[in-house]
């Protein structure tokens, strides 16, 4: 799974936010930085080329996540942590950082009150969160496929965790519960570009939460098919660009 994640879709989906996320966090000049949900360590490498002076602490929650970040960017330490009951003292950090981690918290207000337990004052935590479903070129064609192929109970993981905390009043207000003052909040829409189309899906039917959801409904050989039939009709036969949109936040401790 974490293989086919880094593989598939992180230079198509991640990448791009992770070279934006690097240069928003370089100009803040950080020394010492906290990655949260570094997954296979996208943002962590762009964070280690961007700011190469600053020492950089990766963490996800899945074991699995760390061991491959770990081997891919050995030049920031890593550690599996929940981000909502970090394992770090108070005030430790000048700057927290999450690339496309934060709508997988539960607790998001309790995960942004630990964020800024570790910081220093007046230090910064810098994330994005995705837009709406229908904002992603290549998931809402994704999302598509899957609704051709279980037109009775399509997952709804897409809709519902990646795409669920798409409204940034919403985020700033959970910010603020936390005791933060957000200082910028940004719509940022990048092109992603995938060399296949029947990679990219073959990115999210194994490398994504959705593998469990199509799983779940029985393994029938042709749900893949149906879904790169959708995916070629909606994108073209590959390669394909398409918009993907998201916000980014900073706000200060
Ligand atoms: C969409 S991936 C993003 C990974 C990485 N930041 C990137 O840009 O490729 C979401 C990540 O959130 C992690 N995650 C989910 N719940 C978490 C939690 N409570 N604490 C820390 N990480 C969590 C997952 O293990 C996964 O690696």
């Amino acid at each position: 799974m974490t293989a086919a994640y880094e593989q598939h879709l992180v230079p198509v989906v991640f990448q791009p936010f992770a070279a934006d996320l690097a240069a928003r966090a370089a100009a803040l000049r950080p020394r010492c930085v906290l990655e949260l949900a570094a997954g296979t360590g996208a943002l962590t490498s762009a964070l280690r080329s961007a700011v190469p002076s600053a020492e950089v602490t990766a963490t996800d929650l899945n074991e699995d996540m760390v061991a491959f970040g770990s081997a891919r960017c050995s030049g920031a330490t890593w550690r599996q942590a929940d981000a909502q009951r970090l394992p770090f003292p108070d005030g430790g950090f000048d700057l927290v950082a999450c690339q496309f981690g934060v709508m997988f918290f539960p607790d998001r207000v309790g995960a942004f009150t630990e964020v800024r337990r570790v910081l220093t004052p007046g230090g910064r935590f810098l994330f994005n969160t995705w837009g709406p479903l229908g904002a992603h070129g290549f998931e809402v064609a994704l999302q598509a496929g899957l609704e051709r192929a279980f037109p009775h109970d399509p997952p709804r993981f897409l809709r519902t965790v990646p795409h669920g905390y798409a409204d940034p009043a919403v985020v700033a207000a959970d910010l603020t519960a936390a005791g933060f003052t957000v200082e910028d909040e940004q719509e940022l829409t990048l092109r992603g570009r995938a060399g296949s189309i029947a990679d990219l899906a073959d990115g999210y039917l194994t490398g994504t939460p959705v593998r469990a959801a199509v799983e779940e409904r029985g393994a029938d050989p042709a749900v893949r098919a149906t879904v790169i039939e959708e995916m070629r009709t909606r994108l073209g036969p590959g390669p394909a660009t398409a918009p993907m949109t998201a916000y980014v936040f900073r706000a200060a401790a």
